[in-house]
């Protein structure tokens, strides 16, 4: 394989540490239409023959329908799929199959095929996040005047719309969709033609590749072009965020569906029965989206330790960049899925959200802010009279709908019946109509909006 200088081949072992065919023979479609630019490029610049340039381009076309049908036989002993598909090129089409690696090397072609494959991926995850928005915003337009229990700390806190709570998950996809598009600028610049590390001594187009296979442009160094690793752990940056967000999304769903929340009824499609205990309906697609974000940022986090402190240019350790990258968008595209298909699905219980916020005194900040309000109270000193009324309400059982005016007068005697008129739930969503608030109105315009954007 290394010709003239080798006497005898690589140990058994050595072949096995040193062979990626394994996994980066799902390259074969960029690996091949990357040789295709190169071998255009280079016929068009008079460095191969004309005739010898469409003999690669049928050679390498019948490869790709080899690979495509099942037929192809990759080898170890060829190492990777670069020298795979180049050493079947010379099987089919002989000596001309040699003149396609002038001006290139595998370091430039790994690192554009894999350029193209992020691309493709973060085109992939893009449109699937984008579903997963369109399910989350018709949700949320469903209930946009759903009330439910908002929670910090995950204490009962203020009322909110179920609505407003599955919009800011749109928010959160939105922007993991923008951090995937600003990847995906840097990924799209061309390495192909820096060859080895240096450049290369024939006149060479690395414009006309760079178009050819949809690149921005070539990069500008080719010591860097080579050895440049930060496109793949951008794009795992980007996938390890989106993954986080999908299992907040993932764990709430778990809580929701429990018979102590029954916020929500996932559908037989998306959960599992038990062996033993025939009750059960568990939400096994959320633990395990939930759970991917673990080997998603391991991902990263095993890219980012490969990378450190490597010198330039190229070096083998840049080949254990691709088994986790994949790994990450196979393991995130499956969590989006299933997530969207969850969110579809899902039946949301109204009548157990609204039970919920019968504990807690969700409604305490209205109250608080009606003191402000109406009695021209400061808040701080609201804030006080207001936790006064709380500790009452709290010794009698009750809420604070339910507690008498001359209870409250006690504590503060301006307060008029008036009172009760922000004490309700759903007078408190009612009343958030500040810009980004849980006011169905403005979740509706919010919705409106999303869609707009995003769909
Ligand atoms: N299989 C290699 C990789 O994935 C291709 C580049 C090999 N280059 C080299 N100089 N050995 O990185």
């Amino acid at each position: 394989m290394w010709g003239g200088r080798y006497a005898s081949g690589p140990s058994a072992i050595m072949e096995q540490i040193n062979a990626s065919i394994g996994f980066d023979r799902r390259l074969y479609a960029q690996d091949i239409a990357g040789s295709k630019a190169h071998c255009a490029m280079l016929a068009d610049q008079g460095l191969i023959s004309a005739e010898d340039g469409a003999a690669i381009q049928d050679g390498l076309d019948r490869i790709l329908k080899e690979i495509e049908a099942g037929t192809f036989e990759f080898k170890t002993a060829l190492e990777d799929i670069h020298l795979n598909i180049e050493a079947r090129l010379a099987e089919l089409i002989g000596d001309a199959a040699g003149r396609l690696h002038t001006a290139r090397s595998r370091n430039d072609q790994v690192a554009t095929d894999f350029r193209l494959w992020v691309r493709d991926a973060v085109d992939g995850l893009d449109e699937q996040l984008q579903a997963l928005q369109a399910a989350l915003i018709e949700k949320a337009e469903a209930h946009a005047d759903t009330v439910m229990p908002g929670l910090t700390h995950l204490q009962p806190a203020q009322p909110i719309t179920f609505g407003h709570h599955l919009l800011a998950y749109v928010a959160m996809v939105g922007r993991d969709r923008g951090r995937l598009r600003d990847c995906r600028a840097r990924v799209n610049e061309s390495p192909l033609g820096a060859a080895a590390l240096a450049g290369t001594s024939f006149d060479i187009d690395r414009h006309a590749t760079a178009a050819a296979l949809g690149f921005d442009a070539p990069m500008e160094n080719s010591m860097d072009a080579v050895s440049a690793r930060d496109f793949t752990l951008e794009f795992l940056a980007a996938l390890s965020i989106s993954a986080i967000h999908i299992s907040r999304l993932a764990e709430e769903i778990v809580l929701w569906c429990t018979p102590q929340y029954g916020f929500i009824r996932l559908s037989d499609a998306y959960t599992t029965g038990s062996s033993i205990m025939p009750q059960k309906r568990n939400p096994d697609a959320a633990e395990l989206a939930r759970a991917k974000a673990g080997r998603i940022v391991g991902a990263m986090t095993g890219l980012m330790i490969v990378m450190k402190g490597l010198p330039l240019a190229y070096g083998k350790d840049m080949q254990e960049d691709k088994e986790p990258a994949f790994d990450a968008a196979e393991s995130l595209s499956l969590a989006i899925a299933a997530m969207a298909g969850m969110v579809g699905d899902m039946e949301a219980d109204p009548d157990a959200m609204e039970r919920a916020l019968v504990d807690g005194f969700p409604t305490a900040t209205d109250l608080a802010d009606w003191l402000v309000r109406v009695l021209d109270m400061p808040f701080r000193r609201a804030h006080h009279v207001t936790g006064q009324i709380v500790a009452l309400a709290e010794k009698q059982g009750c809420g604070l709908a339910d507690l008498p005016l001359a209870d409250m007068q006690r504590v503060e005697s301006g307060i008029t019946q008036d009172i009760y008129s922000v004490l309700s739930n759903v007078a408190s969503v009612q009343s958030r109509t500040s810009f980004g608030g849980t006011a169905p109105g403005r979740v509706r315009e919010a919705a409106k909006a999303a869609r707009e954007k995003f769909l």
